[in-house]
């Protein structure tokens, strides 16, 4: 398994700061990035998708509407329209000077940092998108940090493919009947689902298998106490810095 994603006997689940610490940021921004490694995350969560003319950038929807003050579908615009637009305001008037990241930037923030990534590249993707992801990372030195995740499986294909120096994680919005051998379907090294369809049986499975598990989105101390009994390894939380505050404090 990949080191970093595996907690040690005895230790709380890692700390994964959900599209950046999103519950005092704006999703996905650089601001959202800065806070999370500051509230000690030992991964930050970004989702990186790419525009008309090939640029990686970060975005969690297929369109701008939601998170800015343009509109369109992201794979449809240029990384000059998307780049300059607003992506603070919708959430405070405080965050109106933050822009759409491309990922490179994203990267150069998380490198310089020491925190680990936890990237998901949103699908589809055509194989030169992947492409272009896959090298960022490559491009930043981060291949012992980086955890590359997927809801789409040939997204995960494609990355195993074009960089197989680099661990991947296998999403899953409902738990797969044998999760261990969805993993190793795709030589993955984490199995992330939706919490709320986890199967707790199904996290000693994983673990003997050698497959960290990262459920999420878990904002609730009930709900991660649950989680650490169960033994999962990491944490994905819209509230980084409370998770982190959670764990020190016990
Ligand atoms: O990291 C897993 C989680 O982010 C997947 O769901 O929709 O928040 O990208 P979503
Ligand atoms: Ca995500």
């Amino acid at each position: 398994p990949h080191a970093m994603t595996r907690r040690t006997a005895g230790q709380d689940p890692l700390t994964v700061a959900h599209r950046g610490y999103s519950a005092v940021a704006p999703e996905n921004t650089l601001a959202a990035v800065e806070a999370g490694v500051r509230a000690g995350a030992e991964y930050v969560e970004i989702d990186a998708r790419t525009t008309a003319d090939g640029v990686p950038v970060l975005m969690h929807d297929s369109t701008v509407d939601r998170t800015t003050n343009g509109s369109g579908v992201v794979a449809e615009l240029d990384a000059a329209y998307v780049t300059g637009l607003d992506a603070g305001s919708w959430f405070s008037p405080a965050f109106a000077a933050q822009r759409v990241p491309t990922l490179a930037q994203a990267l150069d923030v998380l490198a310089e940092s020491g925190s680990g990534v936890l990237l998901e590249v949103k699908g589809p993707q055509p194989r030169a998108g992947s492409r272009a992801i896959v090298s960022a990372v490559l491009e930043h030195d981060l291949a012992d940090r980086v955890l590359v995740q997927s809801f789409d499986e040939r997204v995960l294909r494609d990355a195993r493919e074009l960089a197989p120096e680099l661990p991947i994680g296998v999403l899953r919005s409902t738990m797969d009947a044998d999760p261990v051998a969805a993993a190793r379907a795709f030589g993955a090294v984490a199995y992330n689902p939706s919490a709320a369809t986890l199967r707790p049986g199904a996290v000693g499975e994983l673990t003997a298998a050698g497959v960290s598990v990262m459920p999420y989105t878990v904002d609730e101390p009930e709900h991660w106490q649950a989680l650490a009994d169960l033994g999962v390894d990491a944490i994905i939380t819209n509230r980084a810095g409370e998770h982190a505050d959670w764990r020190a404090d016990r």
